[in-house]
C-alpha cells in the first residue's frame, strides 16, 4: 500500500535537532524583525492540551526593559535557584551554582548576560484556557528550533519567582510567566548537542530490566552528567571549554 509523505525531509529535521544547542552568549547585533515573526509563527503551531493554545508572547527589544528584566532575574530568580540548589551536594548542583551565593549573584551582576541579546521573547500562559499546566517549554522548543533554522542562537531561562517579572511587563496576575527566551546571533562556536545513546532509553515491547538504573547508578549518572555539563555550560557562555570562567 502506498503511504504518501506530505512533509518530506527527515534528514533536514534531524540535522536541525542535533545541531541546535542552548546558546547563552549572544551578539548584541540586531536581528531582522522578520526572523522574530517567523519564530513566533512556529510557536503558534505548538501542540497544547485540547488545543487550548494558552500561551502569549511578549517581544522585548527596548534596552531599558531588557535591563530591568535581567536585574530582576539576578536579584530574585538567581537567589531562588541558588538556595534551591543548596539542597544538593556541591558537585550535583547546576554548574552555575557550584559556588557561594555571593559569587553566584556577583558573577551574574558583573556581566550584562542576556540583557544584551537583541530580542527577548517572553512566554506567558493563561491557565484558564487549558485544563492543565501550561507547558511553556513545549512551545519554546518549537521556537528554539525555528531560531536555529534561521542561524540564530537562543536560550531558555525558567522563571521561578514570577511576580517581579510580571510587574516589569505589566502582566496580569492570573497569567503565568513561564520563561524568557533571549534570541540573537551566537557569540560562541557551533557545536553539536550531547545526548544519551538511543539504545539506553528505548525498550521494545516490554521494559528491559537490564536498562533499569539502580539508585547507585542513577546517582553516579547525575555526578557524571554534571561533570560533563560544567564544560558544556562554560562553552555555551564564553565560547571555549578550555578557558577559565570569567
Ligand atoms: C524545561 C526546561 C528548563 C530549562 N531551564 C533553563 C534555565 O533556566 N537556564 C538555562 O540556562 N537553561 C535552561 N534550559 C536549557 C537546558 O539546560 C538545556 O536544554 C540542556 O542542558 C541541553 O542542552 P542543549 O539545549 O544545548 O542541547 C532549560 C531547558 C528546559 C527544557
Amino acid at each position: 500500500m502506498d503511504h504518501p509523505n506530505f512533509f518530506g525531509d527527515y534528514d533536514t529535521l534531524l540535522e536541525l535537532v542535533r545541531n541546535r544547542i542552548s546558546v547563552r552568549k549572544l551578539k548584541p547585533d540586531p536581528i531582522p524583525d522578520e526572523y522574530v515573526d517567523k519564530i513566533l509563527e512556529i510557536g503558534r503551531w505548538a501542540m497544547s492540551g485540547a488545543n487550548g493554545q494558552p500561551w502569549e508572547f511578549v517581544v522585548v527589544k527596548d534596552p531599558k526593559i531588557k535591563a530591568e528584566l535581567f536585574r530582576v532575574y539576578v536579584e530574585e530568580n538567581v537567589d531562588f535557584i541558588y538556595w534551591m540548589e543548596q539542597q544538593r551536594d556541591l558537585k550535583l548542583r547546576h554548574p552555575a551554582y557550584q559556588m557561594t551565593q555571593d559569587a553566584a549573584v556577583e558573577k551574574q551582576r558583573r556581566g550584562q548576560g542576556w540583557s544584551q541579546a537583541p530580542v527577548l521573547i517572553v512566554i506567558l500562559g493563561d491557565g484558564r484556557r487549558q485544563w492543565a499546566t501550561v507547558q511553556g517549554a513545549n512551545t519554546a522548543m518549537m521556537m528554539h528550533l525555528a531560531a536555529a533554522s534561521l542561524g540564530l542562537g537562543s536560550q531558555h531561562n525558567t522563571i521561578h519567582i514570577e511576580e517581579p517579572f510580571k510587574k516589569v511587563l505589566g502582566v496580569p496576575p492570573l497569567l503565568t510567566f513561564n520563561l524568557i527566551m533571549p534570541i540573537g546571533y551566537p557569540d560562541v562556536p557551533a557545536k553539536p548537542g550531547v545526548r544519551r545513546p538511543l539504545d539506553d532509553m528505548v525498550h521494545r515491547e516490554t521494559y528491559d530490566m537490564s536498562k533499569y538504573m539502580s539508585n547507585e547508578e542513577a546517582l553516579r549518572y547525575l555526578y557524571t552528567l554534571r561533570e560533563k555539563t560544567v564544560p558544556v555550560y562554560r562553552n555555551s557562555y564564553i565560547g571555549g571549554a578550555d578557558k577559565a570562567e570569567s
